[in-house]
């Protein structure tokens, strides 16, 4: 099969690594990639928003499958361009992409869905979010309404910080805070049937400890061993089956990958949010422990196969994976710095643990040196026995990787090791 992958973080390096061992994959693209990508795929410009180009590129290149790895371009509505092209694509239309483009969208699917969420009010003016947050109270969670990358959410007990986000964006939901651990669940969908993956769980705060502000995620593990052995089927049952049927109802039926980003709270489960596509930095660990070959099963999704795809199998290891952000990241970061010690996580760590590149691309002057290019720039995963194995590992090789002003977080999956 020959796969073309849209997309440039360590989501789509994690999604070129495992295809790149998938038997069936003949010949692996990606557009516009990274330095890391490169060693796996070979690499094409392309503008991933622009859907015509997009196809065009798929057509040239003769791909079987396109993936659409971000939410951009999916809620711009490149995978429709690539679909009318007649190539099987990976990855919602634009119509049910809004599933992550507009959580207002999302909120009204979930209502009329019955899925469980948090109460919620949709403001457009500052009275109605004054309103709303004193209906609500402290903690206060103020969402802009549209894509963010992560960083469009507030919570705080600061009624006037509360209000001033709510001031910056156009449209803003605002709801009831949601107490209890984060996991996020992914299932694969073919707009009918709904093959769930294994949960993970995502750090989203920049610092230690979860303090600082929402980043697109700084460390990821999976399973989770305090989770409930059920939480999956119930998952399924309540949240991401009733989904697919109501947007397949809808006339605008979901395929692709659907994020639920689950809190699970003393009442229960309830849904945090619904992305379109795969998490970063959840994707790095749930697709370290598939052992099922990648390329047939996206395939099976873009195709409408997927009721006829054999149980999917997984490794009993466990993954963490920990990003490295660049210099003052999730606010403007500084780029252009260069990164040491790949080679001796690839000579001294492999196959255990290895570097997954996001914001990274060759020196200008040089194909020998990479150099940090985004906010988010490595994602460094690991695999072991256990938790206690697969961090000791992942940090292990994080400790040889040189970016200077660079951050991380030291608690990764620590409390879950611990069996805390
Ligand atoms: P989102 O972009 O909706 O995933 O929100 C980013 C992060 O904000 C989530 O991962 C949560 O940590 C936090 N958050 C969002 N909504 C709520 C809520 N209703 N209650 C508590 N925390 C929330
Ligand atoms: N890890 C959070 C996200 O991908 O949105």
């Amino acid at each position: 099969m020959n796969v073309l992958v849209i997309g440039s973080g360590a989501r789509e390096h994690a999604l070129c690594r495992s295809l790149s061992l998938d038997p069936a994959v003949t010949a692996l693209h990606c557009a516009p990639g990274n330095a890391g990508i490169a060693e796996v795929a070979e690499l094409h410009q392309v503008d991933a928003m622009d859907g015509e180009a997009v196809s065009a590129l798929a057509v040239a290149l003769g791909a079987e499958l396109v993936v659409v790895g971000p939410e951009a371009p999916l809620v711009a509505g490149v995978a429709d361009a690539v679909r009318e092209a007649g190539i099987p694509v990976f990855g919602p239309s634009k119509e049910a992409a809004q599933l992550e483009g507009s959580k207002a969208f999302a909120k009204d699917v979930m209502a009329a869905a019955g899925v469980p969420t948090a109460r919620s009010y949709v403001c457009t003016t500052p009275e109605e979010v004054a309103e709303a947050l004193d209906a609500f109270g402290a903690p206060y969670v103020v969402k802009d309404d549209g894509l963010a990358a992560g960083k469009g959410v507030v919570v705080t007990d600061d009624l006037e910080a509360a209000a001033a986000h709510a001031a910056g964006c156009e449209r803003v939901v605002i709801e009831e805070f949601l107490d209890g651990p984060e996991v996020s669940l992914f299932a694969i969908t073919d707009g009918v049937s709904v093959l769930p993956l294994q949960p993970a769980q995502d750090f989203k705060r920049a610092f230690d400890g979860d303090e600082g502000p929402n980043t697109g995620g700084m460390g990821a593990y999976s399973p989770l061993p305090w989770a409930d052995p059920k939480l999956v089927e119930e998952v399924l049952e309540t949240v991401l089956q009733p989904t697919v049927d109501e947007l397949r109802h809808r006339g605008t039926p979901f395929s692709g990958l659907l994020y639920a980003g689950l809190a699970i709270t003393g009442r229960g489960v309830r849904v945090i949010e619904f992305n379109a596509r795969f998490g970063d930095p959840e994707t790095q660990v749930v697709l370290a422990r598939l052992k099922t070959p990648l390329a047939g099963v996206l395939k099976a999704a873009a195709t409408g196969d997927l009721a006829d795809l054999p149980a999917l199998r997984w490794s009993d290891d466990a993954a963490v994976t920990v990003v490295i952000a660049s210099h003052n990241y999730p606010g403007t970061p500084r780029t252009g710095d260069p990164i040491t010690g790949l080679a001796e996580v690839a000579a001294e760590d492999a196959p255990h643990a290895y570097v997954l590149h996001a914001g990274t691309k060759y020196a200008a002057d040089d194909r020998d040196t990479v150099v940090s290019a985004g906010g988010r720039v490595l994602s460094v995963t690991a695999t072991g026995t256990d938790l206690t194995e697969a961090r000791e590992r992942a940090y292990r090789a994080l400790g040889r990787i040189g970016l200077d002003g660079s951050q991380h977080r030291t608690d990764i999956a620590a409390k879950a090791a611990a069996g805390a």
